[in-house]
């Protein structure tokens, strides 16, 4: 198939992965609002067309905690990346190495931190839940500081998961969910071949080195049920601040007062995120959440975005409102499961031209100039 868009790569993704890995991607929790919204909200957004401005030398380079980027973009941490193409957290890693852009690894990627890093040149970044098992988050900070990344992003969104629905039906978990699962990959022998025969071992990487023997799909269910830490508040966060000297960041901040508290804390980045729709389904798409958020703490710390982010345009959109750094999520994990760190490349490629062609049709020459001017304020053409 053609592939023109990040919507092409979606398409091209639900082709080439079974079907319970496509829908744990691209499932939200419960009725799926909150994850329709973050897309519909940000495509609502009016850009502002400026024209006669000769902009012919653009610029989309970005400084984040001493790290200078291509692009104010950076890959969001996601689960099981190793599940969607053949040690895909490594794929992705180079792929955002080579445009020049940070790449988050999760706690449960396949890949543990130390196959990773080597692999790449720039300082990776690493993504931590709050977890029951002191020792493991310790055990995972230190091998994290050891591997040399650089800054941690701390995810406080899933004290419980929230529950996905669509992952019973499509045989990631439910009855006889083994069994549906080794119906799916005979179904998809180009994913069966290269993924689940070649990409072994499917361990939780991070996990089993810290456990010392493997850990497959059942155990990261299990385990990560078992293991959420519903009594984490801020005083756990001093905790980690002992183990850990770098940049920190709070991912899955949703409002004012809470961002608040992070600059309180000494935070220096938030992620305004509400997980991609993953977690509490109702709340606030992250397009409607930034606006005050940025009101209440911009200059006080880094502000990072996601959720619906699909293209450059509303990567224009997020900065425009206020984010310092927009994290792609899906977007990368589509293009990563239709066609490998190639397709995570093409991808990215994509995202630049598209925010070209937004910054000169805005006038804005350099990232810095990309703010509210940028936008049309619909309300007051309303009144
Ligand atoms: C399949 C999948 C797995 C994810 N796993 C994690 C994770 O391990 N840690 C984390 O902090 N966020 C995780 N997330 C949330 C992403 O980091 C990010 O917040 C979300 O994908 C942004 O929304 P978007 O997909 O609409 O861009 C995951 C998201 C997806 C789609």
């Amino acid at each position: 198939m053609i592939i023109s868009s990040s919507n092409d790569y979606r398409e091209a993704a639900r082709r080439r992965l079974p079907p319970f890995l496509f829908h744990y991607i691209d499932g939200g929790a419960y009725a799926e609002y909150t994850l329709k919204r973050n897309v519909e909200d940000l495509s609502q957004i009016a850009l502002r067309q400026r024209v006669l401005n000769d902009m012919s030398q653009l610029s989309l380079e970005t400084k984040i905690f001493d790290e200078t980027l291509s692009m104010p973009v950076a890959l969001s941490p996601v689960g099981l990346t190793g599940m969607y193409a053949r040690r895909g957290e490594v794929q992705a890693a180079v792929a955002a190495d080579k445009k020049g852009i940070p790449f988050t690894l999760s706690t449960v990627s396949v890949c543990p931190i130390e196959e990773v890093t080597p692999a790449i040149q720039r300082p990776m970044w690493f993504q931590l839940y709050v977890l029951r098992d002191r020792g493991f988050m310790k055990n995972a900070l230190e091998r994290a500081k050891a591997a040399g990344c650089s800054t941690l992003v701390f995810t406080v969104d899933m004290p419980v998961p929230g529950a996905r629905y669509r992952d019973a039906h499509s045989g990631m978990s439910g009855p006889n969910a083994a069994m549906r699962r080794y119906l799916q990959s005979f179904a998809h022998p180009h994913w069966a071949w290269n993924v689940g025969l070649l990409g072994r071992p499917h361990d939780l990487g991070n996990i089993s080195k810290y456990l010392g023997k493997p850990t497959g799909l059942e155990d990261y269910i299990g385990w990560l049920g078992a293991n959420f830490d519903p009594s984490i508040s801020w005083k756990d966060l001093e905790w980690i601040r002992d183990f850990w000297d770098g940049p920190m960041v709070i991912k899955g901040i949703l409002d004012p007062e809470d961002a608040k508290d992070a600059v309180r804390f000494g935070a220096d980045g938030i992620v305004v995120s509400n997980h991609g729709g993953r977690q509490l389904d109702g709340v606030l798409s992250t397009t409607r959440a930034l606006p005050a958020i940025a009101d209440a703490v911009k200059g006080d710390l880094k502000i990072l975005v996601d959720s619906g982010i699909r293209n450059g345009l509303d990567v224009v959109r997020m900065l425009a409102m206020g984010a310092d750094l927009c994290m792609l999520g899906r977007a990368f994990v589509y293009a990563l499961g239709a066609e490998g760190g190639q397709g995570v490349s093409n991808l990215l490629e994509l995202i630049d031209k598209e925010m070209r062609v937004a910054m000169t049709l805005t006038g804005a020459k350099t990232i810095q100039d990309i703010n509210s001017d940028c936008l049309v304020n619909l309300e007051r053409l309303a009144k």
